[in-house]
Protein backbone atom coordinates (compact mmCIF):
# COMPACT_ATOMS: atom_id res chain seq x y z
CA UNK A 1 0.00 0.00 0.00
CA UNK A 2 1.36 3.40 -0.82
CA UNK A 3 0.35 6.38 1.04
CA UNK A 4 0.88 9.91 0.28
CA UNK A 5 0.02 13.38 1.75
CA UNK A 6 1.20 16.94 1.83
CA UNK A 7 1.32 20.45 3.71
CA UNK A 8 1.71 23.58 2.28
CA UNK A 9 4.55 25.65 4.17
CA UNK A 10 2.36 28.72 4.79
CA UNK A 11 2.98 28.92 8.70
CA UNK A 12 4.23 26.91 11.40
CA UNK A 13 2.25 23.53 12.24
CA UNK A 14 -0.22 23.27 14.65
CA UNK A 15 -2.30 21.10 16.37
CA UNK A 16 -5.05 20.84 13.84
CA UNK A 17 -2.08 19.66 11.14
CA UNK A 18 -0.98 17.25 13.68
CA UNK A 19 -4.25 15.37 14.96
CA UNK A 20 -6.31 15.66 11.38
CA UNK A 21 -3.19 14.80 9.26
CA UNK A 22 0.81 14.42 10.68
CA UNK A 23 -0.43 11.75 13.61
CA UNK A 24 -2.41 9.57 11.23
CA UNK A 25 0.52 10.00 8.50
CA UNK A 26 2.94 8.95 11.06
CA UNK A 27 1.09 6.28 12.32
CA UNK A 28 0.49 5.06 8.53
CA UNK A 29 4.30 4.82 8.21
CA UNK A 30 4.29 0.84 9.41
CA UNK A 31 1.76 0.07 7.10
CA UNK A 32 3.02 0.77 3.77
CA UNK A 33 4.74 2.62 1.78
CA UNK A 34 4.96 6.14 2.97
CA UNK A 35 5.56 9.19 1.22
CA UNK A 36 4.84 12.97 2.87
CA UNK A 37 6.14 16.25 1.23
CA UNK A 38 6.09 20.26 1.81
CA UNK A 39 3.70 21.69 -0.88
CA UNK A 40 5.64 24.51 -1.57
CA UNK A 41 4.59 25.13 -4.93
CA UNK A 42 1.03 24.95 -3.45
CA UNK A 43 2.08 27.45 -0.43
CA UNK A 44 3.57 29.79 -3.82
CA UNK A 45 -0.42 30.85 -4.57
CA UNK A 46 -0.39 32.80 -0.80
CA UNK A 47 3.07 33.31 0.57
CA UNK A 48 5.02 35.91 -0.65
CA UNK A 49 7.81 35.95 1.31
CA UNK A 50 10.65 33.57 0.37
CA UNK A 51 12.29 33.67 3.71
CA UNK A 52 9.33 32.70 5.27
CA UNK A 53 8.93 29.95 2.97
CA UNK A 54 12.12 28.56 3.43
CA UNK A 55 12.16 28.96 7.20
CA UNK A 56 8.35 27.24 7.32
CA UNK A 57 9.42 24.40 4.70
CA UNK A 58 12.53 23.80 7.18
CA UNK A 59 10.43 24.14 10.28
CA UNK A 60 7.92 21.60 9.02
CA UNK A 61 10.18 18.91 8.16
CA UNK A 62 11.83 18.96 11.81
CA UNK A 63 8.49 19.21 13.08
CA UNK A 64 7.54 16.04 11.27
CA UNK A 65 10.50 14.54 11.89
CA UNK A 66 10.27 15.37 15.83
CA UNK A 67 6.96 14.04 15.96
CA UNK A 68 8.14 10.25 14.55
CA UNK A 69 8.06 10.72 10.94
CA UNK A 70 10.98 8.00 10.52
CA UNK A 71 13.13 8.33 7.64
CA UNK A 72 14.24 4.87 7.68
CA UNK A 73 10.08 4.26 6.96
CA UNK A 74 8.62 6.92 5.33
CA UNK A 75 10.30 9.45 2.52
CA UNK A 76 9.71 13.04 3.81
CA UNK A 77 10.49 15.81 0.53
CA UNK A 78 9.41 19.38 -0.85
CA UNK A 79 7.27 18.78 -3.95
CA UNK A 80 9.06 21.12 -5.82
CA UNK A 81 12.20 18.29 -6.08
CA UNK A 82 9.90 16.52 -7.92
CA UNK A 83 10.57 17.07 -11.34
CA UNK A 84 7.33 15.44 -12.81
CA UNK A 85 5.17 17.15 -10.72
CA UNK A 86 4.13 20.91 -12.80
CA UNK A 87 4.31 18.65 -16.12
CA UNK A 88 1.78 16.05 -15.26
CA UNK A 89 -0.35 19.24 -13.36
CA UNK A 90 -0.13 20.45 -17.24
CA UNK A 91 -1.20 17.55 -18.60
CA UNK A 92 -4.13 17.52 -15.84
CA UNK A 93 -5.34 20.27 -16.35
CA UNK A 94 -5.61 19.82 -20.00
CA UNK A 95 -8.69 16.97 -19.22
CA UNK A 96 -10.23 19.19 -16.19
CA UNK A 97 -13.75 20.79 -16.62
CA UNK A 98 -13.76 24.48 -15.49
CA UNK A 99 -17.10 23.61 -13.59
CA UNK A 100 -14.87 20.84 -11.29
CA UNK A 101 -12.78 23.11 -10.00
CA UNK A 102 -15.49 26.21 -10.04
CA UNK A 103 -17.18 24.28 -7.32
CA UNK A 104 -14.61 24.01 -4.90
CA UNK A 105 -14.95 25.15 -1.70
CA UNK A 106 -11.51 26.03 -0.82
CA UNK A 107 -11.27 28.12 -3.83
CA UNK A 108 -14.18 30.62 -3.32
CA UNK A 109 -13.46 30.72 0.72
CA UNK A 110 -10.28 31.96 -0.11
CA UNK A 111 -11.72 34.89 -2.56
CA UNK A 112 -14.38 35.30 -0.31
CA UNK A 113 -10.87 36.45 2.19
CA UNK A 114 -9.43 38.66 0.29
CA UNK A 115 -7.14 36.99 -2.08
CA UNK A 116 -6.66 37.92 -5.58
CA UNK A 117 -8.16 35.51 -8.25
CA UNK A 118 -4.92 33.58 -9.46
CA UNK A 119 -5.11 31.07 -11.96
CA UNK A 120 -2.83 29.24 -9.41
CA UNK A 121 -5.57 30.00 -6.78
CA UNK A 122 -8.31 28.28 -9.02
CA UNK A 123 -6.05 25.53 -10.63
CA UNK A 124 -4.78 24.58 -6.98
CA UNK A 125 -6.83 21.38 -6.85
CA UNK A 126 -5.21 20.00 -9.88
CA UNK A 127 -1.60 20.40 -9.31
CA UNK A 128 -3.15 18.35 -5.90
CA UNK A 129 -4.02 16.18 -8.03
CA UNK A 130 -0.80 15.46 -9.80
CA UNK A 131 1.11 15.12 -6.47
CA UNK A 132 -1.25 12.05 -5.31
CA UNK A 133 -1.51 10.65 -8.86
CA UNK A 134 2.45 10.95 -9.68
CA UNK A 135 2.85 7.99 -7.75
CA UNK A 136 0.17 5.34 -8.10
CA UNK A 137 -1.01 6.45 -4.40
CA UNK A 138 -3.72 4.53 -2.69
CA UNK A 139 -4.66 6.15 0.28
CA UNK A 140 -4.03 9.86 1.35
CA UNK A 141 -4.60 10.76 4.85
CA UNK A 142 -5.65 14.13 4.94
CA UNK A 143 -7.97 16.62 7.61
CA UNK A 144 -12.44 16.64 6.12
CA UNK A 145 -11.31 19.99 4.53
CA UNK A 146 -9.05 18.38 1.55
CA UNK A 147 -12.03 15.87 1.08
CA UNK A 148 -12.98 17.72 -1.82
CA UNK A 149 -9.98 18.14 -3.39
CA UNK A 150 -9.36 14.25 -3.34
CA UNK A 151 -12.78 13.84 -5.44
CA UNK A 152 -11.66 16.27 -7.83
CA UNK A 153 -8.05 14.35 -8.00
CA UNK A 154 -10.54 10.92 -8.02
CA UNK A 155 -12.57 12.82 -10.79
CA UNK A 156 -9.71 13.67 -13.23
CA UNK A 157 -8.54 10.45 -12.72
CA UNK A 158 -11.14 8.55 -14.02
CA UNK A 159 -11.61 11.37 -17.05
CA UNK A 160 -8.32 10.09 -17.71
CA UNK A 161 -8.55 6.52 -17.35
CA UNK A 162 -11.99 7.08 -19.75
CA UNK A 163 -9.55 8.94 -22.39
CA UNK A 164 -6.82 6.84 -22.77
CA UNK A 165 -7.51 3.37 -21.56
CA UNK A 166 -6.32 2.26 -17.61
CA UNK A 167 -3.51 4.72 -16.56
CA UNK A 168 -3.88 5.82 -12.82
CA UNK A 169 -4.90 4.23 -9.92
CA UNK A 170 -8.03 5.48 -7.73
CA UNK A 171 -6.85 6.98 -4.38
CA UNK A 172 -8.82 6.52 -1.17
CA UNK A 173 -8.66 9.30 1.24
CA UNK A 174 -8.56 8.69 4.93
CA UNK A 175 -10.36 11.04 7.33
CA UNK A 176 -10.58 10.12 10.92
CA UNK A 177 -14.10 11.11 12.40
CA UNK A 178 -12.61 12.37 15.77
CA UNK A 179 -10.10 14.30 14.04
CA UNK A 180 -11.40 15.29 11.09
CA UNK A 181 -11.86 19.57 11.94
CA UNK A 182 -9.79 20.42 15.36
CA UNK A 183 -11.40 24.21 16.27
CA UNK A 184 -8.80 26.59 16.84
CA UNK A 185 -8.91 29.27 19.29
CA UNK A 186 -11.65 31.35 18.04
CA UNK A 187 -13.87 28.72 18.06
CA UNK A 188 -13.77 28.11 14.10
CA UNK A 189 -11.62 25.40 11.80
CA UNK A 190 -8.16 25.94 13.39
CA UNK A 191 -5.94 26.83 10.07
CA UNK A 192 -3.09 29.08 9.58
CA UNK A 193 -4.71 30.79 7.15
CA UNK A 194 -7.46 32.41 9.82
CA UNK A 195 -4.59 33.03 12.64
CA UNK A 196 -6.45 31.12 15.27
CA UNK A 197 -3.62 28.55 15.56
CA UNK A 198 -2.00 26.96 18.18
CA UNK A 199 1.43 25.51 17.30
CA UNK A 200 3.00 22.41 18.18
CA UNK A 201 6.21 23.56 19.78
CA UNK A 202 5.67 27.22 21.42
CA UNK A 203 7.55 28.27 24.40
CA UNK A 204 6.13 27.34 27.71
CA UNK A 205 4.31 30.96 27.85
CA UNK A 206 3.45 31.81 24.91
CA UNK A 207 2.00 28.14 24.70
CA UNK A 208 -0.15 29.33 27.89
CA UNK A 209 -0.93 32.68 26.67
CA UNK A 210 -2.82 31.39 23.48
CA UNK A 211 -4.67 28.33 25.07
CA UNK A 212 -5.73 30.94 27.68
CA UNK A 213 -6.66 33.05 24.60
CA UNK A 214 -9.34 30.35 23.87
CA UNK A 215 -12.81 32.07 23.23
CA UNK A 216 -15.43 31.05 25.20
CA UNK A 217 -19.33 32.25 26.19
CA UNK A 218 -20.01 33.75 29.22
CA UNK A 219 -21.56 31.43 31.13
CA UNK A 220 -21.28 32.17 34.72
CA UNK A 221 -18.57 29.88 36.64
CA UNK A 222 -21.85 28.02 38.60
CA UNK A 223 -23.80 26.92 35.32
CA UNK A 224 -23.34 24.57 33.30
CA UNK A 225 -21.17 24.61 30.49
CA UNK A 226 -21.83 23.50 27.01
CA UNK A 227 -20.13 21.01 25.67
CA UNK A 228 -21.27 20.52 21.78
CA UNK A 229 -18.98 22.75 20.20
CA UNK A 230 -16.45 23.68 22.61
CA UNK A 231 -12.97 23.96 21.03
CA UNK A 232 -11.46 23.20 25.17
CA UNK A 233 -13.20 20.24 25.00
CA UNK A 234 -12.26 19.33 21.32
CA UNK A 235 -8.57 19.92 22.03
CA UNK A 236 -8.27 18.02 25.21
CA UNK A 237 -10.16 14.79 23.96
CA UNK A 238 -6.58 14.15 21.66
CA UNK A 239 -4.38 15.26 24.64
CA UNK A 240 -5.52 13.81 28.29
CA UNK A 241 -6.23 10.00 29.58
CA UNK A 242 -9.87 8.63 28.54
CA UNK A 243 -10.12 9.40 32.36
CA UNK A 244 -9.22 12.74 32.22
CA UNK A 245 -11.35 13.94 29.65
CA UNK A 246 -14.22 12.01 31.09
CA UNK A 247 -13.28 14.26 34.32
CA UNK A 248 -13.13 17.16 32.38
CA UNK A 249 -16.61 16.93 30.35
CA UNK A 250 -18.32 16.30 33.57
CA UNK A 251 -17.34 19.27 35.64
CA UNK A 252 -18.67 21.41 32.22
CA UNK A 253 -22.11 19.64 32.90
CA UNK A 254 -21.99 19.92 36.56
CA UNK A 255 -21.30 23.49 36.72
CA UNK A 256 -18.90 25.44 39.14
CA UNK A 257 -15.69 25.40 37.60
CA UNK A 258 -14.81 28.33 35.40
CA UNK A 259 -13.31 28.54 31.74
CA UNK A 260 -10.52 29.50 32.95
CA UNK A 261 -9.80 26.39 35.10
CA UNK A 262 -10.34 24.24 31.88
CA UNK A 263 -7.86 25.90 30.04
CA UNK A 264 -5.34 26.02 32.46
CA UNK A 265 -5.81 22.15 32.23
CA UNK A 266 -5.89 21.75 28.55
CA UNK A 267 -2.30 23.90 28.70
CA UNK A 268 -1.07 20.88 31.27
CA UNK A 269 -2.15 18.16 28.98
CA UNK A 270 -0.54 19.80 25.51
CA UNK A 271 2.67 20.64 27.19
CA UNK A 272 3.21 17.20 28.52
CA UNK A 273 1.58 15.28 25.73
CA UNK A 274 4.92 17.69 23.45
CA UNK A 275 7.29 17.13 25.91
CA UNK A 276 9.39 13.76 24.42
CA UNK A 277 9.25 15.61 20.81
CA UNK A 278 10.19 18.60 21.88
CA UNK A 279 13.17 16.56 22.73
CA UNK A 280 13.44 15.01 19.42
CA UNK A 281 12.93 18.71 18.15
CA UNK A 282 15.85 20.18 19.70
CA UNK A 283 18.35 17.55 18.16
CA UNK A 284 16.93 18.27 14.52
CA UNK A 285 17.20 22.11 14.83
CA UNK A 286 20.85 21.12 16.01
CA UNK A 287 21.50 19.50 12.59
CA UNK A 288 19.96 21.08 9.36
CA UNK A 289 22.82 19.30 7.41
CA UNK A 290 20.68 15.86 8.81
CA UNK A 291 17.56 17.59 7.70
CA UNK A 292 18.44 18.51 4.74
CA UNK A 293 20.00 15.15 3.85
CA UNK A 294 16.59 13.53 4.74
CA UNK A 295 14.58 15.85 2.26
CA UNK A 296 17.24 15.46 -0.51
CA UNK A 297 17.17 11.85 -0.04
CA UNK A 298 13.48 11.32 0.36
CA UNK A 299 13.37 13.54 -2.89
CA UNK A 300 15.11 11.00 -5.06
CA UNK A 301 13.18 7.91 -3.66
CA UNK A 302 10.13 9.80 -4.42
CA UNK A 303 11.47 10.38 -7.92
CA UNK A 304 12.10 7.21 -8.72
CA UNK A 305 8.53 5.87 -8.18
CA UNK A 306 7.33 8.85 -10.49
CA UNK A 307 9.50 7.51 -13.48
CA UNK A 308 7.47 4.50 -14.70
CA UNK A 309 4.50 6.32 -13.76
CA UNK A 310 4.88 8.95 -16.30
CA UNK A 311 6.64 6.73 -19.05
CA UNK A 312 2.90 5.06 -18.76
CA UNK A 313 1.13 8.40 -18.95
CA UNK A 314 3.59 9.98 -21.91
CA UNK A 315 2.92 6.59 -23.64
CA UNK A 316 -0.69 6.32 -23.33
CA UNK A 317 -1.43 10.09 -24.31
CA UNK A 318 0.42 10.25 -27.32
CA UNK A 319 3.95 12.45 -26.06
CA UNK A 320 5.55 8.85 -26.77
P1 LIG B 1 -3.92 25.05 7.12
O1 LIG B 1 -5.41 25.00 6.91
O2 LIG B 1 -3.59 25.37 8.50
O3 LIG B 1 -3.20 25.93 6.12
P2 LIG B 1 -2.95 22.85 5.52
O4 LIG B 1 -3.90 23.29 4.47
O5 LIG B 1 -1.50 22.96 5.23
O6 LIG B 1 -3.34 23.61 6.88
O7 LIG B 1 -3.29 21.37 5.93
C1 LIG B 1 -2.37 20.32 6.14
C2 LIG B 1 -3.13 19.11 6.61
O8 LIG B 1 -3.67 19.34 7.91
C3 LIG B 1 -4.34 18.76 5.72
O9 LIG B 1 -4.46 17.36 5.64
C4 LIG B 1 -5.50 19.34 6.45
O10 LIG B 1 -6.71 18.67 6.17
C5 LIG B 1 -5.08 19.13 7.90
N1 LIG B 1 -5.72 20.12 8.75
C6 LIG B 1 -5.53 21.47 8.70
N2 LIG B 1 -6.27 22.09 9.64
C7 LIG B 1 -6.96 21.11 10.29
C8 LIG B 1 -7.89 21.10 11.37
N3 LIG B 1 -8.26 22.22 11.97
N4 LIG B 1 -8.40 19.91 11.78
C9 LIG B 1 -8.01 18.76 11.18
N5 LIG B 1 -7.14 18.70 10.16
C10 LIG B 1 -6.61 19.85 9.72
N1 LIG C 1 -3.87 20.97 -0.21
C1 LIG C 1 -3.33 20.31 0.94
C2 LIG C 1 -3.63 21.18 2.17
O1 LIG C 1 -3.75 22.36 2.07
C3 LIG C 1 -1.85 20.07 0.84
C4 LIG C 1 -1.58 19.13 -0.26
C5 LIG C 1 -1.01 19.43 -1.47
C6 LIG C 1 -1.87 17.73 -0.29
N2 LIG C 1 -0.93 18.31 -2.24
C7 LIG C 1 -1.44 17.26 -1.56
C8 LIG C 1 -2.47 16.86 0.62
C9 LIG C 1 -1.61 15.93 -1.90
C10 LIG C 1 -2.61 15.52 0.26
C11 LIG C 1 -2.19 15.05 -1.00
O2 LIG C 1 -3.70 20.65 3.21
Amino acid sequence: MRILSGIQPTGLPHLGNYFGMMKPAIELQEKGEALYFIADYHALTTVRDPEALRRNTREIAIDFLACGLDPAKARLFRQSDIPCVPELSWILSTVTPMGLLERCHSYKDKLAKGMSASLGLFSYPVLMAADILAYDSDVVPVGKDQKQHLEVARDIAIKINELYGPVFKLPEPIIRDESAAILGTDGAKMSKSYGNTVELFLEEAPLKKKIMGIQTDSTPVEAPKPIEGSAILGLYRHVASPADYAAMEADFLAGGKGYGDFKKRLFAAVWESFAPMREKRKEFSSDPAEVDRILREGAQKATAITVPVMKRLRHAIGLS
